[in-house]
């Protein structure tokens, strides 16, 4: 939440560090009544730098506490980014009295004597719901003799063959592990060659079975970050893999490259574990930038900030199944319902600005298309600053455009159109959420996703809708802003 109202581009929705720099989410997990948000942290500058792990905690997955630091670089190396667990059984044997959570996290080390760095898998456990940090005295747990790229492992328990899983991103593949104990660990099998994006550096995995709407089917989805390329404009990103998973080997069920998020912004994210089986949700969260200026973001003091957390579910289309994202229904509460817009026709003239006038804000339309070539929505940061959401109807693509949205020069890459391709454009249907310095987007009812970070003076001082050459219908929308909580 904001700390000042001074403090520019400080979130009001999302979670960022209070000072210095922030990348990755990690050991996402629910526990004791808490979410916890473990984040790849360098707490002594706004840069990328020795890696910590910082810590916040959430009752409802939207307003975060920010405590502690609570794993700092030790002789085996800095912090890079893993998961975290609740050892309910004591498989671990660090529980005698009563179940706790268990960090897995990697170990970067590089100095003089590691060139190339050593990249090697190590554990903590923490006896008071993660404010403090006992490192494991047999780290790291586990180490490979040739691979640099060998980190981010993602651990949960696999009911079926009652053994804990680990999937960790070794260079341009992701290798799957199991474990009875957690500290020792076999080799299963090894996933990616000839598969999905090779554009980068594969990260963060995450495996998980999800639900398909609307049934009661459940089919296994593995996540892949893909790392920055200087020669795509995308930066870094994320894919993922629809398929089956046996304990030992996951195999994909399509050869086509799916996109998690069609936004520059969202790369790194993973889901939480042990959300409680009542509650039944896969909920993720990623980081909201991209690795091409994330160090350049023209924040002052603190840098970088979350995604906001999402449900994801399996949607099936003729036989494809693809990923839907919604946001966590514990954000519904901080909004309150300012203007509706019904049966509105918006002609070339467009609309009127509709006053919002809020540090956050929420729009939720369904567009129903005429004739018109091109329509959309105008987010009228301030006067001279404005997002652009544009969906074309003859070649059935939506664009984000930040070029003239506030700040865009600390990059060459940042005021560059954003854009995706929808099946139709007759009729859509999209939710949007604006933050200080952030614009969320969802399109028929998250069926894709498009995350962008803006810098602009101010969130959202009012709204207009456009269309071009024709004429488009407004069947239903409604423009949300902050309540008072
Ligand atoms: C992804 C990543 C991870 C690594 C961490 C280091 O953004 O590169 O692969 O563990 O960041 O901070």
């Amino acid at each position: 939440m904001k700390t000042t109202k001074l403090e520019k581009y400080r979130p009001a929705l999302h979670f960022s560090p209070k000072r210095n720099w922030m990348n990755d989410p990690n050991g996402l997990v629910y526990f004791k009544g808490e979410y916890h948000l473990f984040f790849q942290h360098n707490p002594n500058d706004s840069i990328w730098g020795p890696m910590h792990w910082g810590h916040a905690v959430s009752k409802d997955l939207i307003k975060w506490e920010e405590l502690e630091i609570a794993l700092s670089p030790d002789e085996h190396g800095t912090i890079f980014s893993g998961s975290a667990i609740v050892d309910w059984n004591n498989t671990s044997g660090f529980f005698p009295n009563e179940p706790g959570l268990v960090a897995i996290f990697t170990h970067h080390l590089e100095d003089e004597t590691h060139n190339p760095p050593e990249q090697s898998q190590s554990l903590a456990y923490s006896y008071d719901k993660g404010r403090t940090w006992i490192k494991y005295d047999g780290n790291p747990v586990l180490t490979h003799p040739t691979k640099v790229d060998f980190r981010d492992p993602k651990v949960f328990w696999h009911e079926e063959s009652s053994k804990w899983v680990m999937v960790l991103a070794t260079e341009q593949t992701i290798s799957i592990y199991s474990s009875p104990n957690l500290t020792d660990w076999q080799f299963e099998s090894e996933f990616g060659e000839g598969i999905g994006s090779h554009d980068g550096v594969w990260e963060c995995p995450d495996l998980f079975e999800l639900t398909v709407e609307h049934s009661n089917r459940k089919k296994w989805v593995l996540i892949v970050s893909i790392g920055d390329n200087p020669r795509f404009d995308s930066g870094s990103r994320t894919q993922y893999f629809v398929g089956s998973f046996d304990g030992k080997n996951f195999v994909a069920e399509h050869d086509d490259v799916k996109w998690l998020d069609y936004g520059k912004d969202n790369y790194a994210g993973v889901s939480f574990s042990n959300v409680p089986k009542e509650d039944g949700r896969r909920i993720y969260l990623g980081w909201m930038s991209n690795w091409r200026y994330a160090n350049q973001v023209p924040t002052d003091g603190w840098r970088s900030q979350m995604t906001l957390p999402r449900e994801l579910k399996l949607r099936e289309t003729h036989g494809n199944f693809e990923i839907v994202q919604k946001v966590v229904s514990e954000l519904d509460k901080y909004f309150t319902n300012k203007t509706e817009i019904k049966g509105v026709t918006i002609g070339t003239n467009g609309t009127d600005n509709f006053e919002v006038d809020a540090e956050y804000a929420e729009i939720e339309l369904i567009f129903e298309n005429n004739n018109a070539i091109q329509y959309g929505i105008t987010i009228h940061h301030t006067e001279a600053q404005y997002t652009t959401i544009c969906i074309n109807s003859i070649d059935n693509a939506l664009t984000l455009e930040r070029k003239h949205s506030g700040k865009v020069d600390f990059s060459d890459n940042f005021f560059r159109p954003q854009m995706l391709k929808l099946n139709e454009s007759k009729r859509i249907q999209l939710r949007v959420i604006i933050d200080s310095s952030s614009v969320e987007l969802f399109i028929n009812e998250g069926a894709k996703a498009l995350t962008s970070l803006v810098y602009p003076d101010k969130a959202c001082e009012g709204i207009s809708l456009f269309a071009s050459e024709g004429k488009v219908k407004v069947v239903h929308g409604k423009i949300s802003i902050p309540s008072i909580i």
